[in-house]
């Protein structure tokens, strides 16, 4: 079996890799500008699993580069997409540039799906696509709500347009995940999400912070509805959501009754707060971090986190990393990061 893994020197994408790698014996190849990412993930890929495999430098939005990979390999049978740009802030900051990526890769990859006939597809979507919404834990019965971003809007689009190619495709079968919050890093720690420049997200500014790359942590608002004024997400480990994605693919190969095509929620089911993620990677490195509370964060939802019922059931998944496994391999990555 090949699988093809786009965005595959990214975060989620290297990890995923790496648990193909060393739960399968599926050929995988790879597919990255390093648009967000470098070549070097592969050493640590590599170095992790003990196996190299075939990785290609091809910008997706490329139609030809695009197909002359798919003819040099037209026996690959399954296809995850990850490759898109994912900022939040950047998107609204340049819209037409995250519509230009996201969209037309993913109009490539479907349209290479069909061409050679490669039976199955996993789509990397977001819980964004639920926009500010009130009603939890959310299901993927919960209606959206209008999107927060340019970015989410290219995953709410990106679901119907797989939805739309699939239903019209009847031999091709897809599955759009919808990830939560994902954290943590590969439990060598050799492995995990490297920032081209400073940090957004939660997790990689505790770590920066706490190693000394920045200064302090702002915790953006205090004054939320929830059970200590911070906002609640739903984080999940990176590897988590990388045994996900082998699982999925794996029953969609084994189960010809699975259906054509379906949305999954991947989180924990739990909400923890900014205050709570703070405690536990204090409590696990026994460092203490610098922080104060800042103002609200323009967009942010004062709570989400999923139902994974769904995910736990069609895919025979259970997540089982805890918040403490996701700052302690945060922070080994941080640290390793740091030596070089
Ligand atoms: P990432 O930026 O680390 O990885 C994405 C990779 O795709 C990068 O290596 C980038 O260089 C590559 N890429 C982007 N555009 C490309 C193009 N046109 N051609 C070839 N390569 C291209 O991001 P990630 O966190 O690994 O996210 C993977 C996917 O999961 C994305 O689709 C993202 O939207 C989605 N997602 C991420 C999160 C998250 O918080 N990390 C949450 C929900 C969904
Ligand atoms: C988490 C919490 C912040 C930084 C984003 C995308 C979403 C999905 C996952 C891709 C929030 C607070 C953060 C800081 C803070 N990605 N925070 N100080 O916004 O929940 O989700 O990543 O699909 O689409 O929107 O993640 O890590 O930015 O924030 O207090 O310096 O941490 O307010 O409550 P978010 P995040």
């Amino acid at each position: 079996m090949k699988i093809l893994i786009t965005g595959g020197a990214g975060y989620i994408g290297s990890h995923t890799i790496i648990e193909m790698l060393e739960t399968t014996n599926w050929e995988v190849i790879a597919v990255d500008n390093y648009s967000n990412s470098t070549e070097d993930t592969y050493e640590r890929i590599e170095k992790i699993t003990g196996k190299a495999i075939k990785y290609y430098n091809i910008d997706l939005k490329d139609k030809d580069a695009t197909h002359k990979l798919f003819l040099e390999h037209n026996d690959i049978q399954g296809i995850i997409h990850f490759a898109a740009f994912k900022s939040v802030s950047e998107s609204v900051a340049n819209p037409l540039m995250y519509y230009d990526n996201n969209i037309n890769s993913l109009l490539n990859i479907l349209a290479c799906q069909k061409a050679f006939k490669v039976p199955y597809l996993i789509f990397s979507s977001s819980c964004s696509v639920y926009g500010n919404i009130n009603e939890l834990p959310v299901t993927e019965e919960t209606p959206f709500n209008k999107t927060e971003s340019p970015y989410a809007y290219t995953k709410q689009i990106g679901e119907q347009l797989v939805a739309d190619f699939i239903k019209v495709n009847p031999a091709l079968k897809a599955i759009s995940l919808r990830y939560f919050n994902p954290v943590g890093a590969h439990k060598s720690g050799l492995n995990g999400e490297l920032p081209l420049s400073t940090p957004s997200n939660l997790v990689p500014y505790i770590t920066q912070s706490a190693i000394g790359k920045l200064s302090q942590l702002t915790i953006f608002g205090n004054d939320y509805n929830t059970k200590d004024g911070t906002c609640v997400r739903d984080y999940i480990h990176v590897s988590d959501i990388a045994s996900a994605h082998v699982l999925a693919l794996q029953q969609l190969i084994k189960t010809p009754h699975f259906p054509s095509q379906s949305i999954i929620n991947l989180g924990t089911g739990v909400g923890v707060t900014v205050l709570e993620v703070i405690e536990a990677f204090e409590k696990v490195t026994d460092k203490k971090l610098n922080y104060t509370i800042g103002e609200r964060r323009a967009g942010d939802v004062a709570a989400i986190y999923a139902n994974n019922d769904k995910a736990k059931k069609l895919l025979n998944w259970k997540p089982i990393y805890t918040i403490e496994d996701m700052m302690r391999s945060a922070w080994k990555w941080e640290q390793c990061l740091n030596k070089k």
